[in-house]
């Protein structure tokens, strides 16, 4: 018999999410004082002024535990989205209800379907549930959704469509998701997260909403407040499903897992709806100034739906990531993706974008003599 505590192999054999470098670390470690980081898909306006005043006023109660069914908020949201609030369910970030999702579905010998190239997380809560992850093959980096249909087994239990996906910023129509869920069996959940909803222009865009609202029993979405609200480092997110779906949801989570900065920040940041529409018209804006300067200099990107940019530098995106970092840009290397030569970038604000395409080709000519 082994000695020591009985860990789990299949957790032992997880290869940890790597975030993007913080900035106060690059600081740390390079002695460097401006550093500019667009590595995280967060939103370089900061926080709304509406939510910094709201959490300045909820600051004197934080020695209460907040409202376990974030009251105020829940409300409000519901009232934003026009749904029953039987039917949100709020997370510690939109990745705590991934997790609730995988703690609900999931046990040893299911499996979690997706995509290559999708959200890391995706495969990560699998492998904690000890089931198994499998991701169908990309199309032109896209979700193929006939591949997806063709990977079900009898075991799947989950399928993760991330729309647009985090790190290829490609999304699925609404034709594709009409047909896909016309042939997916009822007892697969299908979670279709929406974290950068709120930067889509598409037309084509599906509309997952009216459909969970129309009562389809089997399907989530995820939204999340880091993103377009700025509100990130308070960790917010939430679930919208049937209401059958939400109760099971909320039996899992912890009882007071939003903290009360982030309902009072939530709630405030809904009702700043000139922040939201600054926060795209900049990443509508930015993706249009990384199109045109990218392009210029010769390298290829992918059209994204959403507030970053996936760049091929056709070389080792770490020695790229790393000429960054010693000029005080973190932007974040996509080996962890399987796409080594490609590097992602967040849109930031105009300055740092301009900074960012003057490191990039003050690096293409150095690589050049
Ligand atoms: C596709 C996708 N889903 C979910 C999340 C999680 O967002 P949060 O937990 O901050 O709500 C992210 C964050 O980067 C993401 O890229």
């Amino acid at each position: 018999m082994t000695k020591g505590p009985p860990f789990k192999s299949y957790i032992q054999d997880i290869r940890p999410y790597e975030p993007g470098k913080p900035v106060k670390e690059l600081q740390r470690e390079y002695g460097i004082r401006h550093v500019i980081k667009l590595a995280s898909n967060e939103n370089p306006l900061g926080p709304s002024g509406k939510a910094i005043r709201a959490m300045r006023r909820a600051i004197r109660d934080v020695h209460l535990y907040p409202e376990g069914n974030c009251y105020y908020l829940l409300h409000r949201l519901a009232r934003e989205l026009g749904v029953d609030p039987e039917t949100l369910v709020f997370g510690n970030g939109s990745n705590e209800i991934i997790e609730l999702l995988g703690r609900g579905f999931l046990s040893e010998g299911d499996e979690a379907l997706s995509s290559e190239t999708a959200f890391l997380v995706y495969p990560i809560l699998t492998q904690v549930c000890g089931a198994k992850y499998r991701a169908a093959p990309m199309k032109d980096h896209r979700f193929d959704l006939p591949a997806i249909l063709a990977a079900i087994t009898p075991r799947t239990k989950i399928i993760f469509i991330a729309n647009p996906n985090n790190p290829t910023g490609t999304y699925v129509t609404a034709k594709e998701v009409e047909d896909f869920l016309a042939k997916v069996p009822e007892n697969v959940v299908v979670c279709f997260d929406e974290a950068y909803v709120d930067f889509v222009d598409a037309e084509d865009f599906p509309k997952i909403l009216p459909i969970v609202t129309a009562g389809r029993k089997n399907v989530i979405l995820l939204r999340t407040f880091s993103k377009a609200y700025g509100l990130a480092g308070l960790r917010i997110g939430y679930g919208l499903a049937s209401k059958e779906m939400v109760t099971y949801l909320n039996k899992i989570r912890q009882p007071f897992n939003v903290n009360s900065l982030a309902q009072a920040a939530a709630t405030a940041a809904l009702d700043d709806t000139f922040f939201r529409w600054r926060t795209k018209w900049l990443v509508v804006r930015g993706r249009q100034f990384f199109y045109r300067k990218l392009a210029r200099l010769g390298l290829e990107y992918l059209p994204s739906q959403a507030n970053f940019i996936l760049v091929n530098m056709k070389t080792d995106g770490k020695e790229v990531y790393n000429f960054l970092l010693r000029q005080g840009m973190i932007v974040r290397p996509m080996g962890a993706y399987k796409m080594p030569e490609w590097i992602r970038v967040t849109i930031g604000r105009r300055s740092q974008n301009v900074q960012l395409i003057r490191l990039l080709k003050a690096y293409l000519s150095q690589k050049a003599v």
